[in-house]
Protein backbone atom coordinates (compact mmCIF):
# COMPACT_ATOMS: atom_id res chain seq x y z
CA UNK A 1 0.00 0.00 0.00
CA UNK A 2 2.69 2.43 0.70
CA UNK A 3 4.90 1.20 -1.90
CA UNK A 4 6.26 4.35 -4.52
CA UNK A 5 4.76 6.59 -1.75
CA UNK A 6 6.20 9.89 -0.99
CA UNK A 7 5.76 10.93 2.11
CA UNK A 8 6.87 13.56 4.42
CA UNK A 9 8.10 12.65 8.10
CA UNK A 10 7.64 15.54 9.95
CA UNK A 11 9.77 15.56 13.58
CA UNK A 12 8.95 17.49 16.56
CA UNK A 13 11.11 18.28 19.65
CA UNK A 14 9.68 15.90 21.69
CA UNK A 15 11.34 12.94 23.88
CA UNK A 16 9.13 10.62 21.45
CA UNK A 17 11.59 11.75 18.65
CA UNK A 18 13.39 8.60 19.32
CA UNK A 19 9.98 6.46 17.91
CA UNK A 20 9.85 8.16 14.67
CA UNK A 21 13.02 6.73 13.94
CA UNK A 22 11.21 3.30 14.02
CA UNK A 23 8.38 4.84 11.96
CA UNK A 24 10.99 6.07 9.43
CA UNK A 25 12.07 2.29 8.76
CA UNK A 26 8.57 0.68 8.43
CA UNK A 27 7.36 3.19 6.32
CA UNK A 28 10.50 2.48 4.37
CA UNK A 29 10.16 -1.30 4.43
CA UNK A 30 6.35 -1.18 2.84
CA UNK A 31 8.10 0.95 -0.17
CA UNK A 32 7.91 4.49 0.82
CA UNK A 33 10.43 7.41 0.04
CA UNK A 34 9.89 9.20 3.10
CA UNK A 35 11.40 12.75 3.01
CA UNK A 36 12.12 13.92 6.85
CA UNK A 37 11.38 17.75 7.87
CA UNK A 38 12.89 18.35 11.49
CA UNK A 39 12.40 21.68 14.06
CA UNK A 40 15.05 22.81 15.45
CA UNK A 41 13.96 21.14 19.07
CA UNK A 42 13.43 18.08 17.39
CA UNK A 43 17.48 17.89 16.70
CA UNK A 44 18.23 18.33 20.60
CA UNK A 45 16.27 14.92 20.83
CA UNK A 46 17.95 12.97 17.58
CA UNK A 47 20.70 13.87 14.89
CA UNK A 48 19.61 14.57 11.22
CA UNK A 49 21.98 11.86 10.27
CA UNK A 50 20.31 9.42 11.62
CA UNK A 51 17.07 10.08 9.47
CA UNK A 52 18.96 10.59 6.37
CA UNK A 53 20.82 7.48 6.46
CA UNK A 54 17.54 5.52 6.83
CA UNK A 55 15.65 7.27 4.48
CA UNK A 56 18.36 7.80 1.40
CA UNK A 57 17.08 11.18 1.26
CA UNK A 58 18.52 14.58 3.04
CA UNK A 59 16.79 15.82 5.74
CA UNK A 60 15.42 19.04 6.01
CA UNK A 61 15.56 21.71 9.01
CA UNK A 62 16.00 25.19 7.61
CA UNK A 63 14.04 27.71 5.73
CA UNK A 64 16.31 29.00 3.64
CA UNK A 65 17.84 26.31 2.23
CA UNK A 66 17.37 25.19 -1.91
CA UNK A 67 16.24 21.48 -2.86
CA UNK A 68 16.97 19.87 -5.79
CA UNK A 69 18.98 22.70 -8.08
CA UNK A 70 17.01 26.01 -7.63
CA UNK A 71 13.62 25.02 -6.28
CA UNK A 72 12.04 26.35 -2.66
CA UNK A 73 12.46 23.16 -0.64
CA UNK A 74 9.07 23.06 1.31
CA UNK A 75 6.75 24.32 -1.81
CA UNK A 76 8.53 21.38 -4.36
CA UNK A 77 7.96 18.56 -1.53
CA UNK A 78 4.47 19.78 -0.70
CA UNK A 79 3.91 19.45 -3.98
CA UNK A 80 5.16 15.85 -4.42
CA UNK A 81 3.71 14.47 -0.95
CA UNK A 82 0.87 12.36 -1.24
CA UNK A 83 1.01 12.70 2.82
CA UNK A 84 2.84 14.33 5.72
CA UNK A 85 3.11 12.93 9.17
CA UNK A 86 3.50 14.63 11.94
CA UNK A 87 5.39 12.41 14.84
CA UNK A 88 5.87 13.37 17.63
CA UNK A 89 3.26 16.25 17.40
CA UNK A 90 4.07 18.43 20.29
CA UNK A 91 1.79 20.93 21.91
CA UNK A 92 3.66 23.74 20.41
CA UNK A 93 2.89 22.53 16.77
CA UNK A 94 -0.51 21.98 17.01
CA UNK A 95 -1.22 25.50 18.70
CA UNK A 96 1.87 26.94 15.80
CA UNK A 97 -0.86 25.19 13.12
CA UNK A 98 -3.70 25.64 14.60
CA UNK A 99 -3.43 29.52 14.64
CA UNK A 100 -2.00 29.72 11.28
CA UNK A 101 1.55 30.51 12.21
CA UNK A 102 4.26 29.67 10.15
CA UNK A 103 7.73 30.35 11.35
CA UNK A 104 9.81 27.49 10.26
CA UNK A 105 10.74 24.64 7.73
CA UNK A 106 8.08 22.13 8.87
CA UNK A 107 4.85 24.96 9.69
CA UNK A 108 5.19 26.52 6.51
CA UNK A 109 5.68 23.19 5.08
CA UNK A 110 2.11 22.07 6.38
CA UNK A 111 0.57 25.14 5.41
CA UNK A 112 1.67 24.41 1.73
CA UNK A 113 0.35 21.30 2.16
CA UNK A 114 -2.59 19.90 -0.56
CA UNK A 115 -2.70 16.14 0.53
CA UNK A 116 -3.59 14.22 4.07
CA UNK A 117 -1.73 15.22 7.50
CA UNK A 118 -1.90 12.73 9.92
CA UNK A 119 -0.79 14.36 13.72
CA UNK A 120 0.35 11.63 15.93
CA UNK A 121 0.80 13.84 19.50
CA UNK A 122 2.83 13.18 22.43
CA UNK A 123 3.03 15.28 25.31
CA UNK A 124 2.49 15.16 29.22
CA UNK A 125 -0.75 14.40 30.07
CA UNK A 126 -1.82 17.61 31.84
CA UNK A 127 -0.77 19.45 28.64
CA UNK A 128 -2.68 16.73 26.41
CA UNK A 129 -5.50 17.38 28.79
CA UNK A 130 -5.38 21.09 28.63
CA UNK A 131 -7.73 22.79 26.96
CA UNK A 132 -5.25 24.88 24.61
CA UNK A 133 -4.35 21.61 23.44
CA UNK A 134 -8.05 20.40 23.56
CA UNK A 135 -9.19 23.75 21.69
CA UNK A 136 -6.45 23.61 19.11
CA UNK A 137 -7.15 19.82 18.13
CA UNK A 138 -10.59 20.44 17.36
CA UNK A 139 -9.89 23.18 15.47
CA UNK A 140 -7.27 21.31 13.64
CA UNK A 141 -9.65 18.38 12.99
CA UNK A 142 -12.45 20.82 12.10
CA UNK A 143 -9.98 22.17 8.80
CA UNK A 144 -9.73 18.57 8.12
CA UNK A 145 -6.40 17.56 9.95
CA UNK A 146 -6.18 13.69 10.87
CA UNK A 147 -5.10 12.67 14.33
CA UNK A 148 -3.62 8.82 15.90
CA UNK A 149 -3.29 8.80 19.72
CA UNK A 150 -2.21 9.94 21.93
CA UNK A 151 -2.16 6.42 23.85
CA UNK A 152 -2.49 5.81 27.60
CA UNK A 153 0.42 4.37 29.43
CA UNK A 154 3.96 5.66 30.92
CA UNK A 155 4.60 8.73 29.86
CA UNK A 156 8.13 9.80 30.04
CA UNK A 157 8.07 12.68 32.64
CA UNK A 158 7.11 10.07 35.18
CA UNK A 159 3.75 10.36 35.16
CA UNK A 160 1.15 8.05 33.44
CA UNK A 161 -2.12 8.50 31.73
CA UNK A 162 -2.82 9.86 28.03
CA UNK A 163 0.23 11.21 26.12
CA UNK A 164 2.26 8.60 24.72
CA UNK A 165 2.61 8.73 21.05
CA UNK A 166 0.43 5.74 19.93
CA UNK A 167 1.92 2.86 18.98
CA UNK A 168 3.81 2.53 15.99
CA UNK A 169 2.27 -0.33 14.07
CA UNK A 170 -1.09 1.64 14.91
CA UNK A 171 0.42 4.78 13.29
CA UNK A 172 1.40 3.03 10.19
CA UNK A 173 -2.28 1.03 10.37
CA UNK A 174 -3.91 4.83 10.04
CA UNK A 175 -1.71 5.70 7.41
CA UNK A 176 -2.65 2.26 5.76
CA UNK A 177 -5.92 3.38 6.22
CA UNK A 178 -5.40 7.34 4.35
CA UNK A 179 -4.66 5.51 1.03
CA UNK A 180 -7.38 2.77 1.42
CA UNK A 181 -10.40 3.02 -0.87
CA UNK A 182 -13.34 2.27 1.39
CA UNK A 183 -15.00 0.00 -0.96
CA UNK A 184 -16.82 -2.13 1.75
CA UNK A 185 -18.54 1.25 3.34
CA UNK A 186 -21.87 0.42 5.25
CA UNK A 187 -21.45 -3.28 5.82
CA UNK A 188 -21.73 -5.07 8.51
CA UNK A 189 -19.14 -8.07 8.82
CA UNK A 190 -18.32 -10.16 10.95
CA UNK A 191 -14.59 -12.80 11.09
CA UNK A 192 -14.32 -15.64 12.96
CA UNK A 193 -10.66 -16.25 13.75
CA UNK A 194 -8.62 -18.56 15.76
CA UNK A 195 -8.65 -22.37 17.13
CA UNK A 196 -11.57 -23.32 19.59
CA UNK A 197 -10.83 -25.01 22.65
CA UNK A 198 -12.76 -27.80 24.30
CA UNK A 199 -12.22 -28.76 27.70
CA UNK A 200 -11.71 -32.25 28.72
CA UNK A 201 -11.29 -31.24 32.43
CA UNK A 202 -9.97 -28.26 33.85
CA UNK A 203 -6.40 -28.89 33.42
CA UNK A 204 -6.30 -30.12 29.85
CA UNK A 205 -8.32 -29.35 26.45
CA UNK A 206 -8.44 -30.10 22.42
CA UNK A 207 -7.38 -27.33 20.18
CA UNK A 208 -5.44 -27.16 16.77
CA UNK A 209 -2.63 -25.16 15.03
CA UNK A 210 -4.79 -22.37 14.46
CA UNK A 211 -3.02 -19.04 15.73
CA UNK A 212 -5.79 -16.63 14.53
CA UNK A 213 -3.88 -14.79 12.01
CA UNK A 214 -5.75 -15.43 8.77
CA UNK A 215 -8.69 -13.97 10.52
CA UNK A 216 -6.93 -11.39 12.36
CA UNK A 217 -5.59 -10.40 8.41
CA UNK A 218 -9.24 -9.92 7.09
CA UNK A 219 -10.73 -8.05 9.79
CA UNK A 220 -7.95 -5.65 9.94
CA UNK A 221 -8.29 -5.31 6.01
CA UNK A 222 -11.99 -5.43 6.33
CA UNK A 223 -12.34 -2.32 8.73
CA UNK A 224 -9.49 -0.22 6.29
CA UNK A 225 -12.15 -0.56 3.66
CA UNK A 226 -14.56 0.60 5.65
CA UNK A 227 -16.63 -2.09 6.97
CA UNK A 228 -17.92 -2.03 10.54
CA UNK A 229 -16.09 -5.54 11.75
CA UNK A 230 -16.77 -7.86 14.52
CA UNK A 231 -14.11 -10.40 15.19
CA UNK A 232 -15.46 -13.52 17.24
CA UNK A 233 -12.31 -15.14 17.74
CA UNK A 234 -10.83 -18.00 19.75
CA UNK A 235 -7.76 -18.55 22.26
CA UNK A 236 -4.74 -16.71 20.74
CA UNK A 237 -1.82 -13.90 21.36
CA UNK A 238 -2.13 -11.47 18.70
CA UNK A 239 -3.35 -8.26 18.91
CA UNK A 240 -4.74 -5.93 16.25
CA UNK A 241 -3.31 -2.83 15.43
CA UNK A 242 -6.72 -0.87 15.36
CA UNK A 243 -8.92 -0.12 18.13
CA UNK A 244 -12.31 0.31 16.01
CA UNK A 245 -12.80 -3.46 14.95
CA UNK A 246 -15.36 -5.47 18.00
CA UNK A 247 -13.41 -8.21 19.15
CA UNK A 248 -15.14 -10.61 21.20
CA UNK A 249 -12.76 -13.91 22.77
CA UNK A 250 -14.74 -17.31 22.87
CA UNK A 251 -13.27 -20.58 23.83
CA UNK A 252 -15.48 -23.51 22.44
CA UNK A 253 -17.13 -23.76 19.33
CA UNK A 254 -20.54 -23.83 21.30
CA UNK A 255 -19.44 -20.97 22.77
CA UNK A 256 -18.36 -19.57 19.25
CA UNK A 257 -21.81 -20.57 17.82
CA UNK A 258 -23.59 -18.58 20.05
CA UNK A 259 -22.21 -15.30 19.40
CA UNK A 260 -22.15 -15.83 15.88
CA UNK A 261 -26.27 -16.49 15.98
CA UNK A 262 -26.70 -13.66 18.32
CA UNK A 263 -24.45 -11.19 15.34
CA UNK A 264 -25.73 -13.20 12.62
CA UNK A 265 -29.39 -11.22 12.01
CA UNK A 266 -27.45 -8.04 11.95
CA UNK A 267 -24.89 -8.34 9.61
CA UNK A 268 -24.80 -8.51 6.09
CA UNK A 269 -21.17 -10.95 5.37
CA UNK A 270 -19.82 -14.03 7.50
CA UNK A 271 -15.93 -14.73 6.93
CA UNK A 272 -15.44 -17.81 8.69
CA UNK A 273 -11.30 -18.35 8.92
CA UNK A 274 -11.41 -19.54 12.42
CA UNK A 275 -10.67 -23.61 12.73
CA UNK A 276 -13.72 -24.69 14.62
CA UNK A 277 -13.10 -28.02 16.18
CA UNK A 278 -15.68 -30.88 14.88
CA UNK A 279 -15.31 -32.40 18.14
CA UNK A 280 -15.64 -32.14 21.99
CA UNK A 281 -15.63 -34.29 25.05
CA UNK A 282 -18.48 -36.15 25.66
CA UNK A 283 -18.32 -34.85 29.23
CA UNK A 284 -16.41 -32.18 31.17
CA UNK A 285 -14.92 -33.80 34.56
CA UNK A 286 -15.12 -31.11 37.26
CA UNK A 287 -11.88 -32.48 38.52
CA UNK A 288 -8.21 -33.12 36.62
CA UNK A 289 -8.13 -37.00 35.53
CA UNK A 290 -5.70 -38.45 37.83
CA UNK A 291 -3.01 -40.56 36.23
CA UNK A 292 -3.71 -44.26 35.31
CA UNK A 293 -1.50 -47.29 34.16
CA UNK A 294 -3.73 -48.51 31.87
CA UNK A 295 -5.33 -46.79 28.76
CA UNK A 296 -7.91 -43.64 29.31
CA UNK A 297 -10.55 -43.63 26.50
CA UNK A 298 -11.76 -40.20 25.87
CA UNK A 299 -15.38 -40.28 24.10
CA UNK A 300 -15.94 -37.29 21.77
CA UNK A 301 -19.31 -35.94 20.53
CA UNK A 302 -19.66 -33.32 17.33
CA UNK A 303 -19.39 -29.75 17.90
CA UNK A 304 -22.67 -27.76 15.89
CA UNK A 305 -21.13 -27.00 12.60
CA UNK A 306 -21.59 -23.31 12.40
CA UNK A 307 -21.25 -22.56 9.03
CA UNK A 308 -23.63 -25.22 7.64
CA UNK A 309 -26.30 -23.79 10.49
CA UNK A 310 -25.53 -19.69 8.74
CA UNK A 311 -26.26 -21.82 5.06
CA UNK A 312 -29.28 -23.13 5.98
CA UNK A 313 -30.75 -19.54 7.01
CA UNK A 314 -28.47 -17.66 4.44
CA UNK A 315 -31.16 -15.27 3.51
CA UNK A 316 -29.53 -11.98 1.98
CA UNK A 317 -26.25 -13.06 3.49
CA UNK A 318 -22.84 -13.41 2.06
CA UNK A 319 -20.85 -16.44 3.24
CA UNK A 320 -17.18 -16.76 2.83
CA UNK A 321 -15.74 -20.24 4.81
CA UNK A 322 -12.06 -21.97 4.11
CA UNK A 323 -11.30 -25.21 3.98
CA UNK A 324 -8.29 -26.45 5.98
CA UNK A 325 -7.23 -29.84 3.66
CA UNK A 326 -4.06 -32.00 3.45
CA UNK A 327 -5.68 -34.21 0.83
CA UNK A 328 -8.20 -34.20 -2.47
CA UNK A 329 -7.55 -30.05 -1.53
CA UNK A 330 -10.25 -29.08 -4.69
CA UNK A 331 -12.47 -32.28 -4.17
CA UNK A 332 -13.37 -31.67 -0.21
CA UNK A 333 -13.00 -27.46 -1.01
CA UNK A 334 -16.16 -28.09 -3.35
CA UNK A 335 -18.13 -30.07 -1.46
CA UNK A 336 -18.53 -27.98 1.75
CA UNK A 337 -18.90 -25.38 -0.65
CA UNK A 338 -21.81 -27.04 -1.88
CA UNK A 339 -22.81 -28.57 1.49
CA UNK A 340 -22.57 -25.59 3.72
CA UNK A 341 -24.15 -23.37 0.88
CA UNK A 342 -21.43 -20.95 0.62
CA UNK A 343 -20.42 -18.12 -2.18
CA UNK A 344 -17.13 -18.54 -1.52
CA UNK A 345 -14.91 -20.74 -0.21
CA UNK A 346 -10.91 -20.37 0.46
CA UNK A 347 -8.91 -23.74 0.25
CA UNK A 348 -5.64 -24.28 1.69
CA UNK A 349 -3.77 -27.02 1.50
CA UNK A 350 -2.72 -27.09 5.14
CA UNK A 351 0.68 -29.10 4.06
CA UNK A 352 2.60 -26.79 1.63
CA UNK A 353 5.32 -24.86 3.25
CA UNK A 354 3.95 -21.27 3.84
CA UNK A 355 0.87 -22.14 4.10
CA UNK A 356 -2.10 -22.73 6.86
CA UNK A 357 -1.47 -22.18 10.46
CA UNK A 358 1.00 -20.42 11.99
CA UNK A 359 2.67 -18.27 9.51
CA UNK A 360 2.24 -15.10 7.97
CA UNK A 361 1.97 -16.17 4.14
CA UNK A 362 -1.06 -18.56 2.68
CA UNK A 363 -1.52 -20.18 -0.56
CA UNK A 364 -4.97 -20.46 -1.65
CA UNK A 365 -7.22 -21.47 -3.94
CA UNK A 366 -10.86 -19.49 -4.15
CA UNK A 367 -13.58 -21.41 -5.50
CA UNK A 368 -17.17 -19.46 -5.77
CA UNK A 369 -20.58 -21.28 -6.49
CA UNK A 370 -20.01 -21.97 -10.19
CA UNK A 371 -17.29 -23.66 -9.72
CA UNK A 372 -14.86 -20.92 -10.86
CA UNK A 373 -11.10 -20.80 -9.08
CA UNK A 374 -8.77 -18.29 -8.53
CA UNK A 375 -5.61 -19.64 -7.75
CA UNK A 376 -3.38 -17.46 -5.47
CA UNK A 377 0.37 -18.04 -5.39
CA UNK A 378 2.20 -17.43 -2.27
CA UNK A 379 1.31 -14.28 -0.63
CA UNK A 380 0.93 -12.68 3.08
CA UNK A 381 -2.01 -13.58 4.80
CA UNK A 382 -2.94 -9.30 4.67
CA UNK A 383 -2.54 -9.75 1.13
CA UNK A 384 -4.95 -12.85 0.72
CA UNK A 385 -7.43 -11.15 3.19
CA UNK A 386 -7.40 -8.23 0.43
CA UNK A 387 -8.05 -10.41 -2.73
CA UNK A 388 -10.19 -12.15 -0.71
CA UNK A 389 -12.27 -9.16 -0.13
CA UNK A 390 -12.43 -8.10 -3.73
CA UNK A 391 -14.41 -10.85 -4.33
CA UNK A 392 -16.54 -10.01 -1.55
CA UNK A 393 -16.54 -6.84 -2.91
CA UNK A 394 -17.88 -8.11 -6.27
CA UNK A 395 -20.61 -9.83 -4.53
CA UNK A 396 -21.96 -7.09 -2.83
CA UNK A 397 -22.26 -5.07 -5.74
CA UNK A 398 -23.73 -8.01 -7.35
CA UNK A 399 -26.31 -7.77 -4.83
CA UNK A 400 -26.77 -4.19 -4.74
CA UNK A 401 -27.61 -3.84 -8.56
CA UNK A 402 -29.51 -7.11 -8.85
CA UNK A 403 -27.03 -8.21 -11.29
CA UNK A 404 -25.87 -11.75 -13.00
CA UNK A 405 -23.01 -12.97 -11.34
CA UNK A 406 -19.34 -11.21 -12.05
CA UNK A 407 -17.55 -12.18 -15.10
CA UNK A 408 -13.90 -11.20 -13.94
CA UNK A 409 -12.72 -13.31 -11.08
O1 LIG B 1 -5.19 -19.08 12.19
P1 LIG B 1 -3.96 -19.29 11.32
O2 LIG B 1 -2.80 -19.85 12.09
O3 LIG B 1 -3.59 -18.06 10.54
O4 LIG B 1 -4.32 -20.43 10.25
C1 LIG B 1 -5.24 -20.16 9.21
C2 LIG B 1 -6.20 -21.33 8.98
C3 LIG B 1 -5.43 -22.50 8.43
C4 LIG B 1 -6.90 -21.72 10.29
C5 LIG B 1 -7.28 -20.83 7.96
O5 LIG B 1 -6.65 -20.45 6.77
C6 LIG B 1 -8.32 -21.90 7.68
O6 LIG B 1 -8.17 -22.74 6.81
N1 LIG B 1 -9.45 -21.88 8.46
C7 LIG B 1 -10.50 -22.92 8.42
C8 LIG B 1 -10.06 -24.14 9.13
C9 LIG B 1 -11.16 -25.20 9.18
O7 LIG B 1 -11.74 -25.39 10.22
O8 LIG B 1 -11.44 -25.78 8.05
P2 LIG B 1 -12.57 -26.95 7.90
O9 LIG B 1 -12.33 -27.45 6.54
O10 LIG B 1 -12.49 -27.89 9.04
O11 LIG B 1 -13.94 -26.18 8.01
C10 LIG B 1 -14.65 -25.66 6.89
C11 LIG B 1 -15.36 -24.37 7.24
O12 LIG B 1 -16.41 -24.65 8.18
C12 LIG B 1 -14.47 -23.33 7.90
O13 LIG B 1 -14.85 -22.08 7.41
C13 LIG B 1 -14.81 -23.46 9.39
O14 LIG B 1 -14.68 -22.21 10.05
C14 LIG B 1 -16.26 -23.91 9.37
N2 LIG B 1 -16.63 -24.81 10.48
C15 LIG B 1 -15.94 -25.97 10.69
C16 LIG B 1 -16.34 -26.83 11.69
C17 LIG B 1 -17.43 -26.47 12.50
N3 LIG B 1 -17.81 -27.26 13.49
N4 LIG B 1 -18.08 -25.33 12.28
C18 LIG B 1 -17.70 -24.50 11.28
O15 LIG B 1 -18.31 -23.44 11.08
Amino acid sequence: MLRNKEIILGVTGGIAAYKAVELLREMVKRGANVHVVMTKNAQQFVSPLTFETLSGNPVLCEMFRLFRGSKIGHVTLADIADLMVIAPATANILGKIANGIADDLLTTMVMAMKVPVLFAPSMNVNMWQSSFVQNNVERLKAHGYQFIGPAEGDLACGGAGRGRLADIAEIIEKIEDIFTKKDLQGQRILVTAGPTLEAIDPIRYITNRSTGKMGFALAKMARRRGAEVTLITGPNYLSLPRRDIQQISVHSAQQMRDVVMEYYEDCHIVIMAAAVADFRPQNTLQEKIKKTNGTYILKLEKNPDILKELGEKKGEHILVGFAAETSELMENAGQKLKEKNLDIIVANDVTQPGAGFGTDTNIVKILDVRGRVRKLPLLSKDEVANIILDQVVKLVRKKQRNLPWPRNW
